[in-house]
């Protein structure tokens, strides 16, 4: 079996508990069928700018730009909020997707059926529900230029981020969306402002072109931002992939989060091109949730994100289909099982910890097997 080279970077708060329940499968993998990952860790975030005064070095960056994937926990917490911007936690999973250049981010929005009753929509809006919003990852308003603060000297300051976007990466986005819609319900909704942004204007025309040049076999529709976020509320399942932004993909897919019952349901996959010759691609595999400052060290966490994001790691970096298929598949079974953390718990159900529902999954996994 080959090597596969795995670099983890579990990061704050509640990222290394969520990992934690990762490494176990991790092990389990190893041991049961010697799957073959070799890991490394490294550190991200506040945790490493306690280290060395930096939000990820370029020794873990460089370790990142060489692994066969890297799976990342989460970042960030009130701890950092004095330190200077260029090193406050959150820099160094914004370097991490600019230098791994990971421009398409897929944030797949499943409600499993054990779960209906813990969104906080109606049953009926969210049941079968299975979305997948593509956000662009490197480009918008987070990397614009100039991004700055200047002093106007008459006693007011100037905010200033910039939006930009060229047609290539338009283009390059929404080929990936309309890849993965083929494999899906064949629906693609690309959603912008083009009401009010000149990116938004150039977002559409160059969605349609694409559509037509290449992908005029699937269905394509196109909604103003703020609309799409009120539509993903009042009747999701109207959508099958999402095509978007940067910043509209993140805040669209902590929507889409609360349709599944909670943020810590959300796994994502942000992936670079695939190289000509080997066809592999650079990857990172990051949950949508954050640090959780408020619950983090309790061990009432979620894990399901980060483990449903080693799923994606599987099937999209190691082609191991069959192994992510059947992780999923232990997810949902524990879920009907009735075991709940916190954020997703209901009425009749068990409440479990962090660590005994990753022990729950894997007990699963292996059961499946
Ligand atoms: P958050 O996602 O950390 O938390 C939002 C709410 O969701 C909290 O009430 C939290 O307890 C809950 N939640 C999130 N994940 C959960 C899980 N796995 N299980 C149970 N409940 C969960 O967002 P926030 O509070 O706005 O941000 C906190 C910090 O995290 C900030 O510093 C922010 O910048 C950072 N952040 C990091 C990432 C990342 O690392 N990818 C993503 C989002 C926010
Ligand atoms: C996310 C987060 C990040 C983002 C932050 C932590 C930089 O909110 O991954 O959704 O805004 O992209
Ligand atoms: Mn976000």
């Amino acid at each position: 079996m080959a090597t596969r080279k795995l670099l983890l970077l579990p990061g704050d708060g509640i990222g290394p508990e969520a990992m934690a329940e990762v490494k176990k499968l991790i092990g389990m993998m190893n041991a049961d069928f010697n799957a073959g990952f070799e890991t490394e860790e490294g550190l991200v975030g506040g945790s490493a700018y306690d280290a060395h005064g930096q939000s990820i070095s370029d020794a873990d960056m460089a370790k990142a730009l060489a692994a066969d994937a890297t799976l990342f926990g989460a970042v960030g917490g009130p701890k950092w909020d004095g330190v200077p911007y260029e090193v406050r936690p959150e820099a160094g999973l914004l370097r991490l997707r600019k230098e791994m250049e990971l421009f398409a981010n897929l944030r797949p929005a499943i409600c499993y059926p054990a779960l209906a009753a813990s969104s906080s929509l109606k049953p009926d809006v969210v049941e079968g529900l299975d979305i997948l919003i593509v956000r662009e990852l490197t480009g918008g308003v987070y990397f614009g230029e100039p991004k700055e603060i200047i002093d106007l000297g008459n006693g007011q300051k100037r905010g200033i981020d910039t939006q930009v976007y060229d047609t290539f990466e338009i283009e390059r986005i929404s080929g990936v969306a309309f890849e993965l819609a083929r494999t899906r319900s064949n629906k693609v909704c690309s959603m912008e402002k083009h009401n009010v942004m000149k990116s938004g204007v150039l977002w559409k025309e160059v969605v349609a072109q694409t559509h037509k040049a290449k992908y005029s076999d699937v269905e394509l529709t196109h909604m103003l931002a703020d609309a799409g976020g009120m539509q993903l509320v009042r009747w999701p399942k109207q959508f099958d992939v999402i095509v978007t932004d940067n910043l509209f993909g993140d805040m669209l897919s902590d929507v889409a989060a609360m349709l599944t019952g909670s943020l810590g349901m959300l796994p994502s996959a942000s992936l670079g091109a695939p190289d000509a010759k080997t066809g592999t691609r650079r990857a990172l595999y990051e949950p949508v949730h954050g640090s959780a400052p408020d619950i983090s060290g309790k061990g009432i966490a979620n894990p399901i994100a980060m483990i449903a994001s080693f799923a994606m790691c599987l099937r999209y970096s190691f082609n191991m289909v069959e192994e992510a298929d059947r992780l999923e598949k232990a997810i949902a079974a524990v879920l009907d099982d009735g075991l709940r953390t916190r954020d997703i718990m209901s009425d009749g159900a068990t409440e479990v910890g962090t660590g005994a529902m990753g022990d729950a999954v894997l007990a699963k996994y292996r059961a499946l097997s």
